[in-house]
């Protein structure tokens, strides 16, 4: 079974993954242990999205950003994930974060936590957030880099085919401005970088393309 079948269809790692997180003390002590991580980080990052902005939400996982926002879409590529998130008052939607069935320029901001380094190709998947953005927008997010004092466990992961290939913090970096995004912000704790960045608007300059 390849990675994206995976996160799409086994119950058991979604499941375990969603309890571990969404319970206050396993997930402070968890975090901690394994990626060195302040997990108030995370909490921080998701207090500090705008709670009247059209915002897309992918991967939701069980709903840990949901907030109180009437235009919070939850999506994620999991039956089970979703279905933990059920209840928490945002639309669900079952996509792929590779290709997003959403009109380019249409949200204020897109989130991403913990989700990167699940993925076989998460520059597509930032190119992707940053086409949906609406000029003006904002992404935030947070994912495990390599390069970082975790990277035994990174490759335990990927042998489990739960973790994705997984950037440093400069790929990340590099994935952000090849977007096409500016303003980045990194705020590394332990293994786990927090970021934030903007699509410029219409009137200002695009930032110089990256050469790869
Ligand atoms: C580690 S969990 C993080 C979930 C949530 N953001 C959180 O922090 O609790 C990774 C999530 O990525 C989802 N996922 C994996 N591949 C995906 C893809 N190609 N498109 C959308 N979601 C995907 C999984 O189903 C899982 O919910």
């Amino acid at each position: 079974m390849d990675l994206r079948e995976r996160w799409k269809t086994d119950r058991l790692p979604a499941a375990m993954y969603d309890y571990a997180v969404q319970n206050g003390p396993i997930s402070h002590i968890g975090a901690r242990l394994l990626w060195g991580y302040d997990i108030s980080h995370l909490r921080q990052n998701i207090e500090a999205q705008d709670p009247d902005a059209l915002t897309l939400d992918i991967p939701c996982g069980g709903g840990i950003a949901i907030q109180d926002n009437p235009r919070h879409v939850a999506a994620d590529l999991s039956r089970t994930m979703l279905d933990r998130a059920r209840g928490r008052g945002a639309a669900l939607v079952q996509t792929d974060i590779n290709k997003l069935p959403f009109p380019s320029s249409t949200f204020d901001l897109c989130v991403t936590y913990n989700g990167l380094h699940c993925l076989p190709d998460p520059e597509n998947a930032i190119r992707e957030l940053s086409r949906v953005l609406r000029p003006g927008g904002t992404l935030r997010g947070t994912t495990i880099v390599r390069g970082a004092g975790r990277d035994r466990v990174i490759t335990a992961l990927r042998r489990l085919n739960l973790f994705g290939p997984t950037g440093t913090r400069s790929d990340l970096r590099r994935w952000l401005t090849s977007a096409g995004l500016t303003d980045v912000h990194l705020t590394p704790s332990g293994a786990v970088t927090g970021f934030t960045a903007r699509k410029p608007a219409d009137n200002e300059d695009a930032p110089p393309p990256t050469i790869r």
